[in-house]
């Protein structure tokens, strides 16, 4: 069976999981999280290398300050508490996003996380955080320029090696819960050959058997990219 190298997953549904049960949205946040402890042990236990989440994107400040602010605070919570379990497991941590815009103490414990895991190497774990792939690919291109590239140097290799996810493989395999058909900003480039995995399980839900199924369904799937 060939396990995906590079899983990405749109974390989607946390405030409908709530809403079922007549909750605020915050708690189905705080059930999520629960749920990417799970998944990072069931991804590193299937032999996966890299397992890319997206917790929150350039377009999430958009949301009413109250849910932001709760959370930045749920995020930073579980940075701190990441130390010793990521540790424990083997899991490197990787930021990918935009720095400009973060708060400093959300940016701190991000860096100390990378910090304390940078030696680890049975999975790397990339947490999207004021991440969008537009941001990216524009970042990417100007910094082609701060570089002094001429034109004719401005080739695929040149602006991958200036993503946030630069020397990370490309995505294999895409998973998107909460039953939305779309990409929201996340990944575009990387996941350019990616299979997609679409499910109607709201995050909260989806722990180790559901990500199980989704790399069964990937096993079956034959990939081209663009040949025959
Ligand atoms: C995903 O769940 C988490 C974030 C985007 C931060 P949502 O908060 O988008 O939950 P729904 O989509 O409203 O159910
Ligand atoms: C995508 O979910 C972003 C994250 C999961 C962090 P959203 O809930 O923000 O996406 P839309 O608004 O439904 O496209
Ligand atoms: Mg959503």
């Amino acid at each position: 069976m060939s396990v995906p190298n590079h899983v990405a997953i749109i974390m989607d549904g946390n405030g409908r999981w709530a809403a079922q049960r007549g909750w605020p949205r915050i708690k189905g946040h705080k059930e999520g999280a629960r749920t990417v402890e799970d998944i990072l042990e069931a991804a590193a236990d299937a032999g996966i290398r890299h397992l890319s989440l997206y917790a929150f994107s350039t377009e999430n400040w958009k949301r009413p300050s109250l849910e932001v602010g709760a959370l930045m605070a749920l995020l930073r919570m579980n940075l701190r508490m990441f130390i010793p379990k990521l540790r424990a497991r083997g899991i490197r941590f990787h930021h990918v996003g935009a720095v400009e815009g973060l708060p400093t103490g959300v940016l701190k414990d991000l860096r100390a996380l990378e910090a304390a895991t940078a030696d680890l190497d049975r999975m790397t774990f990339h947490l999207a955080v004021n991440y969008g792939s537009r941001l990216e690919l524009a970042t990417a291109a100007r910094r082609c320029v701060e570089d002094g590239l001429a034109p004719e140097a401005i080739d695929e290799a040149a602006l991958a090696a200036r993503l946030w996810t630069a020397d990370v493989p490309d995505v294999d395999l895409l998973i998107r819960t909460s039953g939305e058909l779309r990409i929201s900003n996340f990944l575009l480039w990387q996941a350019a050959y990616a299979e997609f995995y679409l499910t109607e399980t709201l995050w909260p839900d989806f722990k180790g058997p559901r990500l199980r199924e989704a790399l069964d369904a990937y096993a079956q799937r034959e990939r081209r990219f663009g040949g025959l």
